[in-house]
């Protein structure tokens, strides 16, 4: 164990993955990056035009008068959904399976491309008969399924922008998204099926909108996914069966700049409001193409399974456009890893002879556990032979988890992308190339060839390998974040902070470079954004949520390692009623859990609860959550307390339940 936590096992790419990948060899990957180093415009344009269908091409590059508002290709036409499905049907690969759909109880449907493109077009001329214009905003909140990539794609291809909203989210999330966004209809589901029960989403929508100041939604369009008996309200709402039946299967795409939003997806910050985090449609859709053909090194046989929710990022690129964009076969998965056992992963992987996984270390690490005791579930009991590639997201892998994966998924013969990147990033950004990089368990190695990460001090110097820093971007990149939806003032600030020189992108991860090879390791956020299960949640978020409820009086929220998932979050609150005890403590504990879950979701939920008669507050009113972090492990609190207004809380609050 000890051995694997120093980092000096090192993993290098089989010889046949070399000879056969797009980055074959490190030589190949330093030649990129010298093209990008030497000649950068000249680098970015010359992949845009090899790897994206122009309407009219573009003429610029990259605009930076009004930095860091950046602007890629932008007086060139395109369409995202074009480029992902028309232009595999002009190239042949129409009867070619786009997506293989596994639903939560096992059953299998294939779409192809001429399918998907069909399916589009109608949901899309569907859309455009409801009056739903270029630049309109629609939210998008269902669950996984072909009819949600259909959505995602038929919004792409008449220029609307989707927010795509996770199903998990409460009633109050989805509100202030649909109202943040100023969305002009909701595309949901009767319900969704996870784990063999039926819940909630179109009840969530209706719930949503009466909360308020969503007047804007003139139309709600309804999945129906399991007959479930829900309300229909109308003159509003439609279900996307009857909507699509008449409509023709040819839909004219909508023509727009690469500067044109394709998305906005909202993720949390540091401050109580999430940010709607707003991409473009040539620039982002680039990226997502040239990290699958680089980091995932896609052939045309491969068949592509990446398990994230098309609600989070990662299915935005690379379940929604990256694998349809390079004509991939993907599968998409309905259900969840346990479901009906701890196996599902492996028997699918068997089933449909994937060749490349993505998936999360929370997820890898509950399997691990779920599996040690139960050989039925462990993956050696299938035939896993098809894999060729591995990939890990979302959080940092730790080197016992990335070697059970690569051992007992891999078979010790596939490469692991271990992929650093955030919903602002649009794509990867430091990773392993698999026919390339030799890999080191738990670092995501060195950066992509054209970006220009680095690690530097708080006033933006760099740091020398070996010494820990704040991750940066020193030159904005095609697939980067344009703007925070409604509060370019907050883009700003946030990603691009005065105090770092005002032009280096902030990523709010910290991270340490390898003195011997300039390998990256990220060490955790440096901000109060918490990562749970590699869903990211500000600590602020859930604090303002807590202080909503009648009972508290006041609450600190941090995070704390978790074994399973990463992080997890340990709320610390003062009720105004004074500081319960035994039964009733626990009982007001749950109270407050399900309360989060109700009004935020139950990601959201904090695993620990303490009470205690006060915070830990500096003689200034400052409350010292670098001592909650410490209570919060368990660990003895060792700092000068000196400047402690009320030293002896800290006894209090150390008490579990
Ligand atoms: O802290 C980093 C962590 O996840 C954050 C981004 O979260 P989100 O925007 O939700 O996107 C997740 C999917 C791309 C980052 O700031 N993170 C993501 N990937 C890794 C990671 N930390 C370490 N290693 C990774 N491979």
């Amino acid at each position: 164990m000890e051995q694997l936590l120093q980092e000096n096992r090192v993993f290098h790419p089989p010889a046949d993955f070399i000879k056969g990948a797009a980055i074959s060899g490190m030589d190949a990957y330093h030649q990129l990056c010298a093209e990008a180093e030497t000649d950068y415009d000249g680098f970015w344009a010359r992949l845009a035009n090899e790897h994206i269908f122009w309407k009219k091409p573009f003429t610029t590059v990259l605009d930076e008068s009004t930095a860091p508002f950046y602007k890629w290709f932008e007086d060139g036409l395109t369409n995202a959904s074009y480029n992902c499905l028309d232009l595999n049907v002009e190239k042949g690969l129409g009867d070619k399976k786009a997506i293989i759909f596994e639903a939560d109880d096992g059953t299998v449907s294939n779409v192809t491309y001429q399918d998907l493109l069909d399916r589009v077009s109608k949901m899309a001329n569907a859309l455009r008969k409801m009056g739903i214009q270029s630049g309109d905003r629609v939210i998008i909140y269902m669950s996984m399924s072909i009819e949600g990539v259909v959505a995602m794609q038929a919004c792409a291809r008449i220029g609307a922008i989707h927010s795509v909203v996770f199903g998990g989210f409460s009633a109050k999330s989805l509100q202030e998204r649909i109202v943040d966004v100023g969305a002009v209809a909701v595309i949901t589901a009767d319900e969704q099926l996870r784990g063999g029960k039926a819940l909630p989403l179109k009840v969530i929508v209706d719930e949503a909108i009466a909360l308020g100041d969503c007047e804007k939604v003139k139309n709600v369009i309804v999945y129906q996914r399991t007959g479930g008996n829900i309300p229909m309200t109308a003159g509003r709402d439609s279900w996307m069966h009857e909507v699509v039946a008449n409509e023709s299967a040819v839909c004219e795409p909508e023509w727009v700049s690469a500067e044109h939003p394709l998305f906005i997806l909202y993720t949390s910050g540091s401050t109580g409001k999430p940010k709607g985090v707003q991409h473009s449609t040539g620039g982002y859709l680039l990226w997502a193409i040239l990290t699958m053909k680089w980091t995932f090194d896609i052939k045309h046989d491969d068949v592509f399974w990446c398990t994230a929710d098309i609600g989070w990022v990662t299915g935005h690129s690379y379940i929604t456009y990256g694998p349809l964009a390079v004509g991939a076969t993907e599968i998409v998965f309905e259900g969840v890893p346990t479901f009906p056992n701890a196996g599902r992963f492996w028997d699918m992987i068997q089933k449909h002879k994937a060749t490349i996984f993505y998936t999360a270390p929370t997820a890898i690490r509950s399997l691990i556990k779920a599996s040690s005791n139960d050989v039925a579930v462990h993956p050696k009991s299938y035939d896993l032979s098809s894999l060729r590639l591995l990939g890990s997201v979302g959080e940092p892998i730790n080197p016992e988890a990335w070697m059970w994966y690569y051992e007992n998924v891999g078979g010790s013969r596939c490469p692991i992308a271990d992929t650093f990147w955030q919903t602002e990033t649009g794509g990867h950004m430091i990773s392993p190339l698999p026919g390339a990089t030799p890999m080191v368990p738990g670092s995501c190695t060195l950066p992509l060839p054209g970006i220009m990460a680095a690690i530097v001090d708080e006033v933006g110097h760099d740091v020398p390998n070996g010494h820990g820093g704040i991750l940066v971007v020193k030159r904005p990149w095609p697939s980067m974040i344009r703007t925070i939806w409604n509060d370019p003032d907050r883009f700003v600030k946030s990603y691009f902070p005065e105090e770092l020189g005002g032009t280096l992108y902030l990523a709010g991860d910290g991270a340490i470079r390898n003195k011997d090879n300039a390998y990256f390791t990220i060490t955790g956020r440096i901000d109060d954004v918490l990562n749970v299960s590699g869903h990211r949640m500000g600590t602020m978020e859930i604090e303002s949520c807590l202080v909503a409820n009648p009972l508290v009086a006041e609450a600190a929220v941090v995070g704390r390692p978790d074994e399973l998932t990463g992080e997890a979050i340990c709320a610390f609150v003062v009720l105004k009623g004074g500081r319960p005890t035994g039964d009733e403590a626990k009982k007001l504990a749950l109270d407050l859990r399900n309360w989060v879950g109700k009004e935020i979701g139950p990601i959201a939920k904090p695993k620990d609860i303490r009470f205690g008669d006060n915070l830990p507050k500096t003689r200034s009113g400052k409350i010292m959550r670098r001592l909650l972090r410490v209570i919060a492990k368990g660990e003895e609190v060792t700092q000068d307390t000196s400047t402690l207004e009320n030293p002896a809380i800290l006894d209090q609050l150390k008490q579990p339940l």
